[in-house]
């Protein structure tokens, strides 16, 4: 079964307010999508990885690739508008007879090889797919401006993070749809989604604080 990776790293950033996109930011030593490309390419669940770069980020996309020995990264595309146009456009370039493909948030950089075991495990009990869940802490609430319009039963409600691994044929047949998360485009298409133990590492950094976070935690 081969697994292939693609992962959505051509965000702009524009929350994190950095003067380049948030794949290049500063983390650690490296720009931060070296981190996640790294640890999927030292997984051994993993055979290939495709990425999704900014526009014009491809060739730095490649050489940092080259630079830390993600010898797996197979082909780096230029990424879409939305996230969404950035996974199809990097799920054209995985093999046709890739079984299953992880997506996977370059935003998220401390991905484990223990959250991938577990995402891909269910692939072979009957699943499409499986994402990473955390349990929701807080009371929700909807608002409608700024003035409060219903408080959200907290039973049965999580967080979906990613890794979020598919089925290939599954996440093909979804791609075409547009969703900030991959499994609601399978869910929509009927696909029966497996919700595995999430990681609080598993932070997806969206403002500066989040990046200082994940930087202590490396
Ligand atoms: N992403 C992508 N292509 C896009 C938009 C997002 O590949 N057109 C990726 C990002 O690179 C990120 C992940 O999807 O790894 C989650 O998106 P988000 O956290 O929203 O990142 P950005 O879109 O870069 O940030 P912002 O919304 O603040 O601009
Ligand atoms: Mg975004």
């Amino acid at each position: 079964m081969s697994v292939w990776v693609v992962l959505a790293a051509a965000g702009r950033g524009e929350r994190l307010g950095d003067d380049r996109p948030k794949a290049f930011a500063r983390l650690g030593d490296l720009p931060l999508v070296a981190e996640p490309l790294r640890r999927l390419d030292d997984s051994d669940w993993i055979d290939g990885i495709v990425v999704a770069a900014p526009p014009g980020w491809e060739e730095p996309c490649i050489v940092l690739a080259e630079e830390i020995g993600a010898g797996k990264v197979s082909t780096v595309v230029t990424g879409g508008k939305t996230r969404a146009a950035s996974v199809r456009a990097a799920l054209a370039s995985v093999p046709e007879d890739a079984a299953v493909v992880v997506v996977h948030d370059a935003a998220r950089p401390l991905v484990s090889d223990d959250v991938l075991g577990r995402v891909l495990a269910p692939l072979s009990e009957g699943y499409d797919g499986a994402v990473p869940v955390l349990p929701v802490s807080d009371t929700v609430k909807r608002v409608r401006g700024t003035e409060i319009v219903e408080t959200v039963e907290r039973e049965g409600l999580v967080v979906s993070q990613t890794p979020q691994a598919f089925l290939a044929g599954s996440l093909r047949r979804a791609a075409a749809g547009e969703s900030t998360d991959c499994s609601a485009l399978v869910e929509q298409q009927g696909g029966r989604i497996k919700a595995v133990e999430g990681d609080p590492r598993l932070l997806k950094i969206t403002l500066p604080e989040d990046l200082e976070l994940v930087s202590a935690w490396l």
